[in-house]
């Protein structure tokens, strides 16, 4: 063997002996400024309540979450903090992503690097078709609309309008509804596009009255456009005009639910996760998410992270410690989890979330609103998938 030549394995070696060390880091990408900031505070949030639940050491290395802000739906800005991740920090594992534009930036880097990557949010379909080094623990659009489609017309609905934000989540949520609700006999009489950055909600929903539906299905991002467009409903008078309203979880989420006040009771929605789920994973998940934070009610984001954590420290615990990019994916592949929200499966062919889908009402609990689950759809697929 040449001089050079062992130099350089030598240097290898010495280099995978320091990324072996005795930590293993994991690479959190979340919005934690501007207007999404509760998305990494709720992602980041739920992972911290797992390490506080199963302590901070796995297979003999100690766990590190390296905490960067996206500041929001910003693609250059979460690409360069993935390649600095990678070959600064020279993380094991790269996850978090409340928005789907951060994921499809970080993508190509999880494909060059070799990096497992945990979708804890973000909900485009498509997310996990980009690199095969990204798996998701939160859900898709798709997967939480077609059910709600499936029960609107079970109900008795027949006119239905759209309203979504209008970005790859949005347009998931609407082509699924209308597919879904039509095929079966219902009739999407209009649909409508809002944007992301700051919508003005008070003329799109006066169109929607307008053409009198029988009920409006919503998607806009948790937070605060979800506030804003209830509050355009109710200014607008459409409960009022005998329209139902319909959504995702995301519109009622639980993170906010509170601030939409009463005019929110009623509100129809489909999703993975409510606070209000039944479960002693569910109980113990409460617990350990309000030692971290007991101000706030956590979310499905918070479950993400929280999912997301678990499928770290079993690939960790799988692989005995030492990270190899190939090898976590074979273990992330048809992982089967018990979450707060029930049982999950990381689907072995397409990384993608296997899931129960609940449909839920915004009831008062205990003199606080909650998403109160009254069916069932059990081990839902993405049905692109
Ligand atoms: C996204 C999806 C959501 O369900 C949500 O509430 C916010 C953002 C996303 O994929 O960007």
């Amino acid at each position: 063997m040449k001089k050079w030549m062992m130099f350089g394995l030598i240097a290898l070696a010495t280099g995978q002996a320091y990324a072996a060390g005795n930590t293993i880091k994991v690479g959190v990408l979340a919005e934690m400024s501007g207007t999404f900031a509760d998305f990494g505070m709720q992602i980041t949030n739920g992972a911290k309540a797992y390490m506080r639940q199963h302590g901070d050491t796995v297979a003999g290395k100690k766990i590190e979450l390296v905490v960067r802000d996206t500041t929001g739906p910003a693609p250059d800005v979460a690409k360069r903090l993935a390649q600095e991740l990678v070959v600064k920090d020279n993380v094991d594992f790269i996850v978090g992503f409340g928005l789907t534009p951060n994921a499809f930036a970080v993508a190509p880097i999880a494909t060059e690097a070799k990096k497992p990557t945990i979708i804890m949010n973000a909900a485009t379909s498509v997310i996990t078709v980009k690199s095969p080094y990204i798996a998701r623990v939160s859900f898709t659009l798709a997967q939480v609309t077609e059910p709600m489609a499936q029960w609107a017309y079970k109900s008795g609905l027949r006119k239905i309008y759209t309203v979504v934000a209008d970005y790859g989540p949005g347009h998931d949520a609407e082509q699924t509804f209308k597919k879904a609700f039509s095929r079966l006999g219902g009739e999407v009489i209009g649909e409508l596009r809002v944007p992301l950055k700051n919508p003005e909600f008070g003329p799109f929903v006066q169109r929607v009255k307008d053409s009198k539906p029988q009920a409006i299905f919503v998607f806009v991002p948790a937070g605060e456009l979800a506030v804003g467009f209830m509050k355009a409903y109710n200014e607008r008078g459409l409960a009022q005009a005998g329209i139902k309203l319909l959504s995702t979880g995301d519109v009622t989420d639980d993170g906010v639910i509170e601030a939409l006040g009463d005019n929110a009771l009623g509100v129809i929605s489909t999703h993975q996760y409510s606070a209000a789920h039944p479960s002693p994973e569910n109980k113990a998940f409460l617990a350990a998410y309000s030692q971290i934070n007991p101000k706030q009610r956590p979310n499905f984001m918070a479950v993400g992270g929280y999912d997301g954590m678990a499928a770290v420290y079993e690939v960790v615990r799988q692989l005995k410690g030492n990270i190899d990019g190939d090898k976590a994916m074979q273990v992330l592949k048809g992982m089967k989890l018990n979450s707060p929200r029930g049982p999950i499966q990381i689907d072995a062919e397409t990384r993608d979330i296997v899931q129960n889908v609940y449909v839920r009402e915004v009831r008062k609990v205990d003199g606080k609103l909650y998403n109160v689950e009254f069916e069932t759809f059990t081990a839902v697929r993405d049905p692109g998938k």
